[in-house]
């Protein structure tokens, strides 16, 4: 109290100057300093510039008590409050004769107000709560007395949590050498920015460092929304996890992160973010902005054509048009027109106009006759010449050919017309008139009986008739034909019920007589009972027809060489199923695992393995970590009509390439396969938006190894067996799966908020890159070497043998509350302890039957490892039984029972070859001192005696009684099977 109440008359209340420094992108607050003891001096750098100091230097006296206190800080936005402090510091042992007064460090404190204080206030220290202590750094001050040249310390300090409008603070020097150059007071925030074309206000972090804080983005200019544009705040000021995106709208195209208007002579019909487009052929924009280009002059875009085809014109007339005529039909043909206009949509009309001298002799064209038959057709043909049938004699017809094209009816030109006349006469070989009716005589549901007169010709002049028809409705889409040499016909196979057009003509040595008009007739209605069969035969007709189809289609194939796909088809789809059938479900009724990378594009495994979840139901709360891929976050998944679901997300960040996406989903099709309680749930993935995520139940106590770390010592050995119990379900399953993890570890095991264990990570399990624990072998595969079998690292040999051994090495972490194992030896050490038949001791207060369960796991052979249900038993039985834990040796599984079969661990020699081989060399003489000359005599060393004997370090003790604890085992098999040490 003294020492304070001498502080306020000792406080000199000066404000002496602004110490404002500005860091480079998150605000800074200034502040002014105040002092007492502390004295106000202005240096020169090695430019000879000013720099304005605080310093204290009382390193002579003793009880320093000196106070330097800021002006009122206004928190403004902050959260989070940061003070950086510059400052050199001097060196106790470069002041002559101030040992013991001087010191080498000062104390930063604060104190919280919602307004300044008054003016008269007197500076209490009781009021300020403590920060830090602020000791220099490695750059440590010197203070070389010839040129002066000084250190400058950065130190950086959190303040707060400040709650209230704005803050002091204060330091005290209790007897340094100090000199304060800057004070920064600054808190984070995330700057604004634009992302994926949505602009994100300045946000301040969360108070609480691991909570994120969701922005949502607002597009920018000329954008619009695809997916709610959203990113994440992180404590650091850093965005996280960018969601969803903004497009550029039409006419508009993505620049610097702005959505552009395009120039003149530029357009975009669509929104999205590609570039705008150079106006196509024969148009142009004059403003910008265009969402289309228009056409030039007579050219035109018809309805269909995309706003990127260049405009185009109809054609000029067909060319060359020339006719033939034969015995029975008219030909005309041209040849297509100069221009098409720009397109390839060509087609041809054919006009037709029968002109004949009228009474006043003046020619008179009319449309010509309805029946004149045109082959193909009359109206959009699309080669280049067509047959006229059916047409009368003496006649003359104009045939006007017309070609069209898409935008033939935009074009105000003429229309593109090329003519010719045809005398049917002249042409001379149409022969008589048919002038005969034809008559149906009867009719049934397929067949009709026709009979017509003579032709006026004598009938030794007919050769025969051809009697023509086809479906009324069907047009002359095809029509058939028969012949005969009476004036009566049956034509069979119609359909019942249907409406047929007839014409008949002769044919005589001349040539054939013009047609009959077209008579119409219809066959009766269906007889059921024919019908039936009819229906019969058609059903065995088809199916035949289908099977010959079939030959004949493979044939074709297996000709023009495409079969060589089909069968390829036909094969993956064959061997979807073999891998269905025999993969999935074989007849033990297991089901077995399916290595995604079996299938020849992996995204199908995914789609087959992972529900493909809708972004807009995941909400993202926090960032828990940082894979490989991209953040890890936890969040809600909300399905509609379903209770919301705690998730991990794990993303992969933009920029990707098509293989790391691969890789990243391969680890969902993966989970997708698992169904068990004790392996982490996929929930689902996010594929057909940006980001891609992985979304998998939430494990409330994260991995295993920090989750145990962290509460060293808080479980009974039955809850730590219950661990163990629930990761060998897992991977019982696992193995009956046909998987093989090769990375079971404990960090890869996830706890619940039951603390129930899963075991997850399954995403590495071909490539070990994302495990910070795996390293290169000498054949170039990443191993986690210490949780690794000697026969993967070896030779690659992964197996759930090696998985087995694995677990053993997990057995020992849960059992020693995540100590890692083998300690600080190196990698190198450690295969080549094993090699030598080293194994991990029983971690302080294992039960004995629990370590032997892990050297069981450790068996050099791998055959003689136990499987996963072996363990699992034998771990239900221990829980069921739970005294068996307190029992020594023995009771253990198959635990070889004879020094012949037991695993070849060492028996040390001296007490120096066994601490060399627990790396605790350093020991060697304080066991020696204190009378540990033997083996024996160490073996029941307690962990006090390992302490009395001077081992301080709690991580060196309980290496040393673990290794005494196996000792002990090892010595207890040796005696009692008659052997002496
Ligand atoms: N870290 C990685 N995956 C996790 C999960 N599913 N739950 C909690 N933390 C995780």
């Amino acid at each position: 109290m003294i020492r304070h109440t001498h502080l306020y008359y000792s406080l000199k209340d000066v404000q002496i100057r602004k110490m404002c420094h500005y860091s480079n992108h998150k605000i800074v607050c200034c502040c002014l300093l105040m002092l007492t003891q502390w004295d106000a001096i202005t240096e020169m750098d090695e430019q000879n510039r000013p720099i304005h100091t605080f310093q204290v230097c009382h390193v002579m006296e003793p009880n320093q008590n000196n106070w330097l206190r800021s002006g009122w800080i206004q928190r403004q936005a902050a959260q989070r409050v940061y003070v950086e402090l510059r400052f050199t510091l001097r060196d106790c042992n470069s002041i002559p004769w101030v040992s013991g007064t001087c010191k080498e460090t000062f104390n930063l404190f604060y104190l919280q107000t919602d307004d300044p204080l008054p003016a008269a206030t007197r500076f209490r220290p009781i009021d300020y709560a403590k920060v830090d202590t602020i000791a220099a750094d490695e750059s440590f001050t010197q203070t070389d007395l010839g040129d002066r040249v000084l250190r400058l310390n950065t130190e950086v300090r959190e303040v707060g949590p400040v709650t209230q409008k704005g803050f002091y603070l204060a330091f005290q020097d209790v007897g340094a050498c100090i000199a304060l150059v800057s004070v920064k007071v600054f808190y984070k925030r995330c700057p604004s920015t634009l992302r994926n074309l949505a602009a994100f206000p300045e946000t301040v972090p969360h108070m609480d460092s691991s909570s994120l804080v969701e922005v949502r983005g607002a597009c920018v200019e000329n954008a619009e929304e695809r997916d709610t544009p959203k990113l994440y705040c992180g404590a650091d000021g850093d965005w996280l996890v960018p969601l969803g995106r903004c497009i550029c709208s039409i006419g508009h195209e993505e620049m610097d992160g702005h959505c552009r208007a395009c120039k003149a002579g530029f357009f975009k019909a669509n929104a999205g973010n590609v570039k705008c487009s150079k106006c196509p052929l024969r148009s142009s924009s004059h403003d910008q902005a265009a969402t289309i280009c228009h056409c030039d002059k007579g050219f035109y875009r018809a309805i269909k054509d995309p706003p990127t085809m260049a405009c185009t014109r109809p054609p000029s007339a067909p060319r060359n048009l020339v006719s033939l005529i034969n015995d029975t039909a008219l030909f005309l043909q041209w040849t297509p027109p100069a221009n098409t206009g720009g397109r390839n949509d060509i087609t041809y009309n054919i006009l037709c106009q029968r002109c004949d001298g009228g009474d006043s002799g003046e020619t008179q064209c009319e449309p010509c006759e309805p029946d004149l038959h045109f082959i193909p057709r009359p109206l959009g043909i699309t080669g280049t010449s067509v047959a006229v049938l059916d047409f009368a004699m003496h006649a003359n017809y104009t045939f006007h050919v017309e070609a069209v094209n898409g935008v033939s009816e935009l074009g105000v030109a003429a229309r593109s017309l090329a003519n010719i006349t045809v005398n049917t006469h002249q042409a001379g070989v149409l022969g008589p008139a048919f002038l005969g009716i034809v008559k149906k005589d009867w009719a049934t549901y397929n067949s009709i009986a026709l009979s017509w007169s003579e032709v006026q010709q004598p009938h030794s002049d007919i050769v025969d008739y051809e009697v023509k028809y086809y479906e009324k409705e069907q047009e002359q889409l095809s029509y058939s034909s028969t012949r005969t040499k009476f004036p009566s016909v049956v034509v069979t196979g119609l359909r019942p019920s249907t409406v047929y057009v007839f014409h008949v003509r002769g044919r005589t040595p001349a040539g054939y007589t013009a047609y009959s008009p077209n008579f119409e007739f219809t066959t009766a209605a269906e007889d059921p009972d024919v019908a039936d069969q009819g229906q019969v035969l058609v059903v065995v007709t088809a199916s035949v027809g289908g099977f010959s189809l079939l030959v004949i289609l493979t044939l074709f194939l297996l000709i023009t060489g495409r079969c060589q796909g089909y069968i390829k088809a036909r094969m993956k789809s064959e061997e979807k199923r073999t891998r269905f059938h025999s993969g999935h479900v074989p007849f033990s009724g297991i089901k077995t695992y399916v290595d995604p990378d079996t299938y020849e594009d992996p995204t199908q495994a995914v789609e087959e393995f992972a529900k493909e979840i809708d972004p807009s139901c995941i909400c993202i709360d926090r960032v828990i970590g940082a894979g490989e891929f991209g953040e890890v976050c936890s969040g809600r998944l909300r399905i509609p009509g379903r209770k919301d679901i705690a998730v991990a997300i794990k993303t992969l960040k933009g920029g990707y390439m098509d293989q790391q996406r691969r890789t990243f989903l391969r680890e969902a099709s993966i989970i997708g396969q698992f169904s068990n309680s004790n392996i982490i749930r996929l929930e689902g993935v996010v594929t057909r938006s940006r980001p891609v995520m992985i979304v998998v139940e939430y494990m409330e106590n994260g991995g295993l190894d920090t989750f145990l770390r962290t509460r060293d010592g808080q479980f009974t050995v039955l809850q730590l067996v219950g661990m163990l119990h629930g990761i060998a379900v897992g991977m019982t399953y696992l193995s009956d799966m046909g998987y093989v993890h090769r990375d079971l570890a404990a960090r890869n095991i996830l706890v619940d908020e039951n603390l129930v264990c899963k075991v997850s990570d399954f995403g590495m399990s071909r490539v070990l890159e994302d495990d910070s624990e795996a390293a290169y072998t000498a054949t170039g595969g990443k191993i986690p070497i210490r949780w690794t079998a000697p026969e993967a690292i070896a030779y690659g040999k992964f197996s759930s043998a090696s998985d087995a051994w694995s677990y053993g090495i997990v057995m020992w972490e849960v059992m020693s509350y995540g100590e890692r194992p083998y300690w600080e030896m190196s990698n190198q050490d450690v295969i080549l302890s094993i090699e030598e038949g080293y194994r991990l001791p029983a971690p302080i207060g294992c039960p004995v039957i629990l370590h032997q369960l892990m050297l069981h796991c450790w068996q050099k052979e791998y055959s003689q490892r136990p499987h996963f249900n072996d363990v699992l038993s034998f771990l239900d039985k221990l829980i069921i039984n739970p005294s068996s834990m307190l029992a020594l040796v023995n009771d253990a599984i198959s635990f070889p029972d004879s020094p012949e079969d037991m695993p070849d661990y060492p028996l040390f020699i001296s007490i120096g070859d066994w601490l060399d081989s627990i790396k605790m060399s350093q020991y060697k003489s304080n066991f020696l001192a204190a009378g540990y000359t033997t083996l024996d005599s160490i073996s029941t060393m307690s962990i006090d005696d390992v302490k009395r004997i001077g081992v301080c370090l709690i991580g060196h003790q309980r290496r040393i009684i673990s290794s005494i604890q196996s000792l002990r085992l090892q010595l207890h098999h040796i005696q009692q099977s008659g052997f002496q040490v």
